[in-house]
């Protein structure tokens, strides 16, 4: 048996409405043959076009053979694969790419904007805009290419058009807004028609931002952006823009939305059949045509937000002051959907929060952010349904005032998950419940904290696209879903805002805040390292051709600061961020000295840098960012290592970075080091003593140096702080702080205390790596390394990932002294199989078992 797949385009889930003229194609084979191996392909395209056999081996981000897409162009792909056996597969199915708009001048819609009059105070009313129009008959094509100065929903005839949420997400608007493509003919009708859109102000107009936040940061009008076109049997189009022209607007039942602080709804505001023909808008007032730059919109390069799923309360609790508050057992990113009936003009209140504390809501760590719902009725005779549109909570816990009668949790309230909506590709499971559920808090945070953009937190005053966090989290996230579309987008904003001299912005997108951009060492880096993982994980070359100019501006920047003694030893650093010993009203004052943080990652992202030279051919850049590398190296030895190698900086991160970055000289050093590191922990009673720097590489520093029963003791540690201790709180999503919560049940002082941030989550890449054992041996796992270790007392660990060339999987078994390992490799790779007490070797695809002793 030999099958191909239907190819894929880039990083699309959907190619529907593609920026990409000539995008790549991917595809994956399943082979029964044990070592098979691509010897050549064929691709054929739906317009003739074939490639004949190309010796190749590659199956992953192939070049597009043909003619490049024309705007709105759709064209078929095919591929059949020949195998090194002599195997030939029969074509795959056709798979369909079609191109958005791809020049600036295909637009011909203008920015229709509500009057003046209408528009509230930012975080007000949405507005309804509307424009009837009429079809003809025989559409054979229909698309609606739309976008918004704001967040928008759009209905054609009273139909919501699409499944998007908080549409059209959070990029840097200045530089790069996304539009997205909707094939819509079957909402069409032969005659009259009308569109209708709901506009709130969201991350354009709204408040952004700690510390009261700033509003009206990209502009003070929303405006809907919307091109309908619609083609006919006999050739013929039709198109209907917002060009003003027949836009009309009123306010609607949406008497106020923020990101925020939550929306409030009077059903009763809402006038009956305003998005479909035949309704009466001479009261409202004509929308403002503006002019707006399409130079600006861009087709997206991963899945919108959506709704993911539904959780229903788990138990109904009654709070100090006797008010309910269901419980929906998971910590989420998301608001709630309600059914309900009552008297008209009745209004129901939600609140949300992550935690209680003595039984209320613990509403201090949303800081400003309000996160209030309110809904009121419309009295209809039947239950009337309503879910938030415009802003998402990060909750558990909602507590409900006003509900008219009895609430019926099974029934009534439903808890809606919204985010970024990527494809789930890995997976985690071991024989330790407590370590099953710190790899699902993972999930759920990157879950929580991919709402369109990798934030920090989901709950509070920020959602920032912070750069920390996705730096020291992008190697989980890239191995539990495909997130390289949605980061691809993240770093084209990052490079996009980056200064001419390099400086990353702290967050992406930047808004101006309380303090101004300066590089920042692990911060800033993400500009380099976020790339780098994903070419490690995904084979994309094509991405770092793309953020090379970027990369290289910031080691370049670094370098200016640092002079000729190579030491980043000035300026704000956030260091080694929320170290465990740092006060709660001081997260940066961790025990590891800023400079040995920013020197260490100034050594790394060197490397990094000379390494994707020589990938990208740059020669000259290759050896000169590698002897950069060698001298920050070298810089680094000498003035924070001792020549029998102790660190001038006696903590666990220190000596971290020093063991995974290759800081130290040679195997002397490494193990004086590696010792040093494990008596440091163990003088901490293998509690964690690490912050956002450290805490990704504190695990791979011991096993490193083969102190992996430290390792374990460390990761399976359940006293505060460690991994495990959150999750003997009950904790469903990785918090902020080792102790957001502390052992008697009250919430951390800090005014910084988040229940969902993924940065210290990192370790989850730890145990798809190291416990389970599948990692990456080549870029895009062309080749897997399979290398558990076990320990802790686990009996059996696996561990599963969709890679670029299909499935592969590790699962062990052991009984303490005999290990039993299966993995599967797909076709196309090969795998370096390292296990315990082993000589390592090599295996082709297939699934295999291996024994040895322990
Ligand atoms: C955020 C972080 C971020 C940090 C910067 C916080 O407010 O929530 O996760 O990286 O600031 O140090």
């Amino acid at each position: 048996m030999l099958n191909v797949s239907t190819p894929t385009f880039e990083h699309h889930r959907e190619p529907l409405g593609i920026g990409e003229p000539a995008p790549r194609l991917s595809w994956t084979v399943t082979a029964d043959t044990p070592g098979w191996r691509q010897q050549a392909y064929e691709i054929e395209l739906g317009d003739g076009t074939t490639t004949g056999r190309v010796d190749s081996a590659e199956s992953v981000l192939v070049p597009w053979p043909g003619a490049p897409l024309g705007s709105r162009e759709r064209r078929g792909a095919r591929v059949r694969v020949h195998g090194a056996d002599g195997s030939v597969s029969d074509w795959s199915p056709w798979s369909y790419v079609e191109a958005g708009l791809l020049d600036p001048a295909d637009w011909q819609a203008a920015a229709a904007a509500p009057p003046l009059e209408l528009l509230g105070v930012p975080d007000g009313p949405a507005l309804l805009l509307r424009r009837d129009f009429s079809a003809r008959a025989a559409v054979e094509r229909a698309r609606l290419y739309v976008t918004a100065h704001g967040l928008y929903e759009i209905e054609l005839n009273g139909r919501v058009v699409g499944d998007d949420v908080l549409a059209p997400g959070w990029s840097s608007y200045a530089h790069r807004l996304r539009y997205r493509t909707h094939d819509v003919p079957e909402l069409l009708r032969e005659g009259g028609n009308t569109l209708g859109a709901t506009l709130a102000d969201g991350w354009y107009r709204g408040r952004i931002g700690f510390l009261g936040g700033k509003t009206d940061l990209y502009g003070d009008r929303t405006a809907l952006i919307a091109q309908l076109e619609i083609t006919y049997a006999d050739g013929s189009t039709d198109v209907v823009t917002t060009d003003g022209d027949g836009w009309r607007c009123a306010p609607g039942p949406v008497t106020a939305t923020s990101l925020y602080d939550g929306e409030k709804h009077d059903a009763r505001l809402l006038p009956s059949g305003w998005s479909e023909p035949g309704f009466d808008d001479s009261s409202w007032l004509p929308a403002d045509a503006l002019p707006h730059d399409a130079a600006r919109l861009v087709a997206p390069t991963g899945p919108p937000v959506r709704r993911t799923g539904t959780l229903s309360p788990v138990a109904v609790l009654t709070g100090p002051d006797g008010e309910t508050i269901l419980d929906f057992g998971q910590n989420i990113a998301g608001r709630l959907r309600i059914r309900v009936q009552g008297p008209a003009g009745h209004t129901i209140t939600l609140r949300h929060a992550e935690v209680l504390e003595n039984g209320a809501l613990a509403i201090r760590p949303l800081r400003q952010a309000a996160a209030l719902d309110t809904y009121t009725l419309r009295g209809d005779a039947e239950p009337e349904e309503w879910e938030p549109r415009f802003t998402t909570h990060g909750f558990r816990y909602a507590q409900i005032d006003g509900w008219p009668g009895e609430l019926d949790p099974a029934s009534d309230v439903v808890a809606v998950v919204c985010h970024t909506d990527m494809r789930p590709i890995g997976d985690f499971e071991c024989s330790d419940p407590l370590l099953n559920r710190l790899h699902d808090n993972v999930r759920w945070s990157m879950r929580g904290n991919y709402v369109d953009l990798p934030t920090d937190c989901p709950q509070r005053d920020e959602r920032l696209g912070w750069t920390g966090d996705i730096q020291v989290f992008a190697p989980a996230a890239a191995f539990l879903y495909d997130c390289a579309g949605p980061l691809t987008s993240w770093l084209a904003d990052l490079a996009a805002e980056q200064a001419e001299v390099g400086t990353v912005p702290h967050y992406v997108p930047w808004v101006p805040l309380a303090f101004d951009v300066s590089p920042t060492a692990a911060w800033g880096d993400a500009a380099v390292l976020v790339p780098w993982v994903l070419y490690q994980r995904t084979g994309d070359l094509g991405l770092l051709r793309t953020q090379y100019a970027s990369m290289t501006a910031w080691v370049d920047q670094v370098t200016s600061l640092t002079g000729a003694d190579h030491l980043w030893d000035e300026g704000f650093q956030f260091g080694d961020w929320l170290d465990p010993a740092a006060p709660p009203d001081n997260p940066g004052k961790a025990r590891t000295d800023h400079a040995l943080v920013a020197t260490a990652y100034h050594a790394w992202t060197a490397r990094v840098v000379a390494d994707t030279a020589a990938l990208l051919g740059h020669s000259g850049d290759a050896t000169s960012y590698a002897e950069l590398a060698s001298e920050v190296r070298a810089a680094f030895r000498r003035e924070f290592v001792t020549p029998s190698g102790r660190l001038a900086c006696d903590t666990q991160t220190a000596y971290a970075l020093a063991l995974c970055l290759d800081l130290l000289d040679g195997p002397g050093q490494r193990e004086r080091a590696g010792r040093r590191l494990v008596e440091l922990v163990a003088a901490d009673d293998h509690r964690i003593g690490t912050g956002f720097v450290g805490t990704p590489l504190i695990c791979d520093a011991l096993c490193s140096v083969g102190a992996y029963d430290t390792a374990y003791q460390l990761l399976t540690q359940r006293n505060c702080p460690s991994w495990l201790y959150p999750v003997t709180m009950g904790a469903t999503t990785i918090w902020e702080r080792w102790d957001s919560m502390l052992p008697d049940g009250t919430v951390n002082p800090g005014e910084m205390t988040s229940f969902n941030h993924y940065a210290l989550g990192a370790v989850a890449d730890f145990l798809h790596r190291t416990v389970a054992g599948l990692a990456p041996d080549e870029p895009g796992y062309r080749r897997l390394r399979i290398a558990p270790r076990p320990g802790g007392g686990l009996t059996h660990a696996s561990a599963r990932l969709d890679t670029p060339y299909g499935p592969a999987a590790v699962s062990w078994n052991t009984d303490g002294t005999t290990l039993t390992v299966t993995a599967t490799v797909p076709p196309g790779t090969s795998a370096l199989v390292d296990l315990p007490q082993a000589e390592p070797r090599e295996v082709g695809a297939g699934t295999h078992e291996f024994t040895t002793r322990l």
